[in-house]
């Protein structure tokens, strides 16, 4: 996250948090605005367990293409990890449909302490975002 927020600092990225009315923060969502070429990626959108389901990744992801919109970015993208489908139907749901796919590879921690290497495929949607 310390990343991205310099990221955001050289304006090279939007980091968005939903918070309650008291201030917590329940939900964080990213938005990349270097790729792909003539678009912007939607990346980290995750919400606390117990509050999934009750709209906030809907706001968040709306919040996210309204900073695209106003940079005048005619695309979103995003991409879904083909073995944890579950967020798809969402996406689609809010506009998104299938451009692409490609291969994703990160290093995972495991609960022994040791880092493992995952490798899987990556399912890209794109969304049109008309000014
Ligand atoms: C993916 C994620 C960010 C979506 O956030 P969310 O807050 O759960 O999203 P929403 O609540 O807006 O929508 C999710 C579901 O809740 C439903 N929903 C939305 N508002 C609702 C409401 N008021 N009451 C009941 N259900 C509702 C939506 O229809 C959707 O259902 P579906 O999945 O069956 O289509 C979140 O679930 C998450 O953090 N998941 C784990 C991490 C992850 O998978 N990240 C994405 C990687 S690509």
């Amino acid at each position: 996250m310390e990343r991205e927020l310099e990221r955001a600092r050289r304006g090279e990225a939007d980091y968005l948090a939903v918070c309650t009315p008291s201030g917590q923060p329940v939900g964080f969502g990213a938005v990349d605005y270097t790729k792909p070429v003539g678009g912007a990626t939607l990346y980290q959108l995750s919400v606390l367990a117990h509050l999934q389901s009750c709209g906030i990744g809907t706001i968040l992801i709306g919040a996210l293409e309204e900073r695209i919109r106003a940079r005048g970015i005619p695309f979103a993208e995003l991409g879904i990890d083909d073995a944890s489908p579950r967020p798809r139907r969402l996406y689609e749901r809010l506009g998104y449909v299938v451009s692409g796919s490609e291969t994703g590879a990160w290093d995972v921690d495991t609960p022994d302490g040791s880092v493992t290497r995952y490798e899987t495929t990556i399912t890209l949607l794109r969304k049109p975002l008309p000014s």
